[in-house]
């Protein structure tokens, strides 16, 4: 079943939000700002990033959206914040787990929907936060630490919506209470940008209001320009998410569905679960396979994007093993393969559905083959391919003229998932 046919009501809602329409940034403008190209040049670069859904929703094991579907009122809710004590939470672990995958970048949900702040947060309603329940432990400190000692750029979630104000629901009826979830969203970006060193990337989502409308609808609550440029007094090079109300700096497609269509020319972002199911720790287990997860990123790096791929660690902190050991796997591909994705961008040839994408950096283009063909017909390139190769594998027989480029591939060519060639230019395409 497909993740669409899985979700329902205002969960599935907010993942169709979120489905970027590709052609037009939605979110209100702010002058200056989206950084600059040179500015988000590392983001672009490094292509492959794990995404973390990790709070009280662990317990339930049954999705991040738990509290909400299952009508539990905030104040039962709240009693799993007197259980969870995660005794295997090591942040150190889950970077060298993100390493291992070829990941470079890490976004953890600070504060999921559900209102329970993973850190010491003064700004917090009700004092919900992770150091003030029975867990006694800052985990943002903990996780951007491992981060920074690793060198591993660090991001953070935040989601100003809060289920448990009555505001959020019915701001007409609860002006004050809608204040009051504000108030709390910009103290809580002030402590997350103030206090934790070095912070790349802000991952708002949810700033809609009622689960209705888009979030840009909600600028009048949040005044996301103003909120994000108190973000950015804080930390100037902050790689910012769209979902704010804000158009932010890139574009983010949700969901696990392929990524098809041309080469989207601004920076983007798909984020899908490794885990079918749901991004927080869920009972049920579907796990991507390693050729799935392959198959994705080469489709989304070929169109110009990165990937966001999510884990959910247990009630205990943990990254189950069996997702430990699918992310090596990705990564002992990342090895042999990275050089085809890291540090590139997408082209010279636009993307043929199911049939090949291209990636280019310097006078290399790599060709993802996605297909079986023993013959790759590619259109028309201007500079000269002065040799083309197998990624670790064998030359390729190739023929360009100016009605294309044809590439034989012979049997035997490693083909898992699919093949990488590189063509020598003599010039940058
Ligand atoms: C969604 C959901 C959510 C998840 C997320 C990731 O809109 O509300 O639970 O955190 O987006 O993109």
């Amino acid at each position: 079943m497909s993740e669409v046919e899985t979700l329902t009501g205002d969960e599935l809602a907010s993942k169709l939000k979120n489905n970027v329409v590709f052609n037009r940034r939605l979110g209100v403008k702010g002058d200056g700002l989206r950084l600059t190209p040179e500015e988000m040049a590392w983001w672009q670069d490094a292509k492959f990033g794990m995404f973390i859904h990790w709070g009280l929703y662990a317990i339930p094991a049954d999705g991040e959206w738990y509290m909400h579907f299952s009508k539990m009122p905030a104040e039962q809710y709240a009693k799993y914040a007197d259980e969870f004590k995660p005794s295997r939470f090591d942040a150190r672990a889950w970077v060298r787990t993100a390493q291992s995958a070829g990941m470079k970048y890490m976004v953890l949900t600070a504060r999921h929907h559900d209102g329970y702040a993973l850190w010491d947060s003064p700004a917090s309603y009700g004092n919900y936060c992770s150091t003030k329940t029975a867990a006694k432990r800052d985990f943002v400190a903990e996780y951007t630490q491992a981060c920074h000692e690793a060198g591993m750029r660090a991001g953070l979630y935040y989601s100003p919506m809060d289920w448990r104000f009555p505001g959020y629901f019915k701001p007409d009826e609860f002006p004050e209470n809608a204040q009051l979830m504000k108030k709390q969203c910009w103290g809580q970006i002030e402590e997350l940008m103030r206090n934790y060193g070095q912070i790349d990337v802000l991952w708002y989502d949810g700033a809609w209001l009622a689960h209705k409308g888009t979030d840009a609808d909600a600028a009048w609550l949040w005044e996301p320009v103003k909120l994000n440029a108190m973000a950015r007094s804080h930390q100037p090079k902050v790689v910012i998410s769209p979902r704010s109300g804000w158009e932010g700096d890139f574009g983010t497609d949700e969901g696990g569905h392929s990524a098809a269509g041309p080469i989207i020319d601004w920076p983007w972002e798909k984020c899908l679960n490794l885990n079918r199911p749901s991004w927080g720790f869920n009972h049920e287990q579907d796990l991507m396979t390693r050729d799935e997860v392959i198959v994705m990123l080469v489709n989304v790096v070929g169109r110009g994007g990165n990937v966001l791929l999510n884990v959910g660690p247990d009630r205990e902190g943990e990254i189950p093993p069996a997702h430990v050991e699918r992310l090596r796997e990705v990564g002992a591909w990342m090895e042999q393969f990275g050089t085809s994705i890291y540090g590139t961008r997408a082209g010279p040839f636009q993307p043929a559905e199911k049939r090949y994408c291209s990636t280019k950096r310097g006078k290399s283009v790599f060709v993802h083959v996605l297909d079986g063909a023993a013959k790759l017909e590619l259109p028309p390139l201007e500079p000269k391919v002065l040799a083309c190769a197998a990624l670790h594998g064998p030359a390729l027989k190739h023929t360009q003229s100016e009605t294309g480029l044809a590439i034989e591939l012979p049997p035997g060519l490693d083909r898992s998932p699919l093949a990488v060639l590189e063509l020598q230019l003599d010039r940058p395409a």
